[in-house]
């Protein structure tokens, strides 16, 4: 079956220190709490991923993300990050194309497909983002939205590499907000998202893509949003800075 991950997008949040003892909390309570086989993702600054990536080892199901990488492998690139870096200090995932970075740093789906491109060289496992706006869901246009997301930013990929993708639904309307997507407009869209996928890559794979859903997810809403049968797990925002609420999401999926 496919896997359940719960992961924590810190954003521009946390001094150094903050982070730390954030992220040491979280790999403890995963230690005493958490008794199922999902996997717990933290995706923090850049700058914190080297010391929280020696905290992630001690702890199996834990690990870190980052919020973005560049597309090319190195180079003369003032003030940017590649993945080879970013796996360099034990990065597992990265997030792309989430919709900050698609409206305010004017990332497009080519772009966004040669980002995919570089973490999958080097083994990481993106966490693809797409969404539609409020604009879109109210004229009723978020399907092609989607589809159009996935068509230019993976589905360029092969079926092998598609099968390291994590794919995460964010409505644009529901990310920090406090307005969720109620459980049945999230399953519908995580439901057209696999039959998408399956009809590109067959059925097996669609099976197994995690599909997240993120967008003011919090301790209250998750077990009825995770309860859908195609929402896989969360991409938490807010919550995940707290590490009880973030934790209280992630035993959602203790069995
Ligand atoms: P919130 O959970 O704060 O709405 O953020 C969601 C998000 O953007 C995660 O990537």
């Amino acid at each position: 079956m496919r896997k359940n991950i719960v992961a924590g997008n810190w954003k521009m949040n946390l001094n150094f220190e903050e982070g730390v003892s954030l992220f040491s909390e979280i790999v403890n309570m995963v230690k005493d709490e958490v008794i199922g086989d999902q996997e717990v993702v933290v995706c923090a600054p850049f700058i914190h991923l080297s010391t929280l990536g020696k905290l992630a080892a001690t702890a199996a199901n834990v690990h870190i993300g980052a919020q973005n990488v560049h597309q090319a492998e190195a180079g003369a690139y003032t003030g940017e990050v590649s993945a080879a870096q970013v796996k360099s200090v034990g990065v597992n995932y990265v997030i792309l194309g989430h919709s900050e970075r698609r409206a305010y740093f004017g990332e497009t789906d080519a772009l966004l497909a040669d980002k995919t491109n570089a973490v999958l060289k080097q083994g990481l496992r993106p966490i693809f983002c797409i969404g539609e706006t409020k604009e879109e869901r109210e004229s009723n246009n978020f399907f092609a939205v989607i589809k159009t997301q996935l068509e230019g930013g993976v589905f360029h990929l092969s079926a092998t590499e598609f099968a390291e993708v994590v794919l995460a639904y964010e409505p644009v309307w529901a990310i920090g907000t406090g307005l969720t997507a109620s459980p049945e407009q999230a399953q519908e869209v995580h439901a057209f998202i696999r039959e998408t996928v399956a009809a590109k890559y067959g059925a097996e794979i669609a099976d197994q893509t995690t599909i997240l859903y993120g967008g003011s997810a919090n301790p209250s809403n998750a077990s009825t949003l995770f309860a859908q049968p195609d929402i896989d797990g969360g991409l938490i925002g807010g919550a995940s800075l707290k590490s009880r609420d973030f934790l209280e999401i992630v035993k959602v999926f203790n069995k």
